[in-house]
């Protein structure tokens, strides 16, 4: 798929009244309505049980919504699968890599899986060291793999699949502080190519640093969801615990009004 970064104005990744209840009547999503954009990065800040991982889950087909529906380049993820899923890569704190396979092995079964054929292996090669995987890495296979090491090469994945969609889902949390910074490094190039970036997180740190768009997650529901440019110049996390507090009280506090 061909990505431009000028003319776009159309949502990649789009929540609509998206909601799920699980089987023993967990509300985990409650009508949470977003969408990201080409060359956009939205970011899901929150704590645990906010609903993030759920809301990925539902744009992988990992679960249905029981409400609502989750699409990417407009095409929902429950009806029509397949299709949508070919727009997106994955990437996890549990990235579902193969342990037996070398990085490059699971690059060729990704791209191959995502209907990308024809690659040399310098073309992955030039993948796996555009996101920072040296050589000697390559051929290792992916159980002695650190997590940095395994988000890489979910990225490279990403790249080899030229998926216009990347999820991730608490990519920094674990990484210690110069992989975390070559991480987002490496995510802002990618939305530079013109991708939708959705991801998850709880570190207030690196969603200021990354984000376009950032939502605050709260019980299913977003209790605030800002621009870049509103949050710039502000304490994300005085505004993030102020948010929190008039969630979690029965009265708003009036520190909250007009934020
Ligand atoms: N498979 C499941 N069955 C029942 N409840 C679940 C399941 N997965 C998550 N939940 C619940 O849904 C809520 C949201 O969880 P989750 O989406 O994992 O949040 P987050 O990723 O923000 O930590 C939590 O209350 C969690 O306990
Ligand atoms: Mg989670």
């Amino acid at each position: 798929m061909k990505m431009e970064n000028d003319t776009i104005d159309y949502p990649m990744l789009e929540a609509v009244n998206l909601s799920k209840r699980y089987e023993d009547g967990v509300l985990a999503l409650d009508h949470v309505s977003f969408e990201v954009k080409p060359g956009e990065i939205f970011v899901m800040l929150g704590g645990n049980g906010a609903g993030k991982t759920t809301a990925i889950n539902i744009f992988l087909n990992f679960i249905e919504p029981t409400e609502g529906e989750a699409k990417i380049n407009g095409i929902s993820t429950h009806l029509d699968p397949l299709r949508a899923k070919e727009l997106a890569a994955f990437v996890s704190e549990n990235v579902m890599l193969y342990e037996n396979f070398t990085a490059l092995q699971n690059l060729d079964f990704f791209a191959s899986v995502g209907g990308k054929n024809g690659y040399t292996r310098k073309d992955y090669r030039d993948a796996l060291l555009r996101v920072g995987l040296s050589e000697e890495a390559h051929d290792k296979k992916l159980r002695n793999f650190s997590k940095g090491m395994r988000q890489k090469c979910g990225l490279a994945i990403a790249i080899v699949k030229d998926a216009p969609a990347i999820l991730l889902d608490e990519p920094t949390s674990g990484l210690d502080p110069q992989a975390g910074h070559e991480f987002i490094k490496l995510l802002d190039s990618l939305r530079g190519e013109g991708r939708a970036i959705l991801m998850s997180t709880h570190d207030i740190f690196r969603a200021k640093e990354i984000a376009d768009t950032i939502a605050i997650l709260n019980n299913g529901r977003i209790i605030m969801q800002k621009d870049a440019s509103e949050i710039a110049g502000r304490d994300l996390e005085d505004l993030y615990l102020q948010y929190m507090a008039g969630h979690n009280s029965e009265i708003e506090s009036p520190t909250i009004a007009g934020v």
